[in-house]
């Protein structure tokens, strides 16, 4: 986890270009088997985003992952006050080993619970912080965001590419 990736300054002008993108789109209210609730979404390649944000992203996704690295577009989920992200683990054969989500607007609390034991960890995940979940924690525990009620929250999330992906 790292405190701090991105400036307040940073945060307005990432969210101030995401805005365009979902100007339009209403939250998803999520259905009975949809896992997440109250939630707009949307990828986009680090080259839709303005300069200056590329710059930022850019070396936010550096500390996440190797230079090289081939990554999706970036996945920017947009949590409404009451939305909330129930336990899962994102499918193996869409990203590869590592998950990297920058927290924006609001703390949150994920939750991991173990696949195979009792074992439940929680994280508050501060406003401005960086997340990797790799290896172990991706494949192996379930992650979850609970409702937080304080107001939107916005990820915005690095994955690599799955290895047996063409
Ligand atoms: C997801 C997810 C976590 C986050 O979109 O699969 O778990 O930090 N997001 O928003
Ligand atoms: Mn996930």
């Amino acid at each position: 986890m790292k405190l701090d990736a991105v400036t307040v300054e940073e945060e307005s002008a990432l969210v101030k270009d995401i805005e365009r993108w979902f100007v339009r789109k209403r939250y998803d209210s999520g259905h009975f088997d949809k896992v997440i609730t109250q939630y707009r979404e949307i990828q986009k390649p680090l080259n839709r985003f303005c300069e200056e944000n590329q710059r930022v992203l850019l070396r936010v996704r550096d500390m996440g992952f190797p230079s090289s690295t081939d990554l999706l577009p970036v996945h920017i989920l947009d949590l409404a006050a009451d939305g909330e992200i129930g336990p899962h683990v994102d499918h193996i054969e869409y990203s590869g080993r590592a998950i990297v989500g920058l927290s924006l607007l609001t703390n949150v609390v994920m939750t991991l619970r173990h696949q195979r034991s009792d074992a439940v960890a929680h994280f508050v995940l501060p406003r401005r912080s960086l997340y990797i979940m790799a290896d172990e924690a991706r494949y192996n525990w379930s992650h979850a965001i609970g409702r937080q009620t304080k107001g939107r929250r916005v990820s915005l999330i690095f994955r690599d590419r799955a290895e047996n992906e063409a």
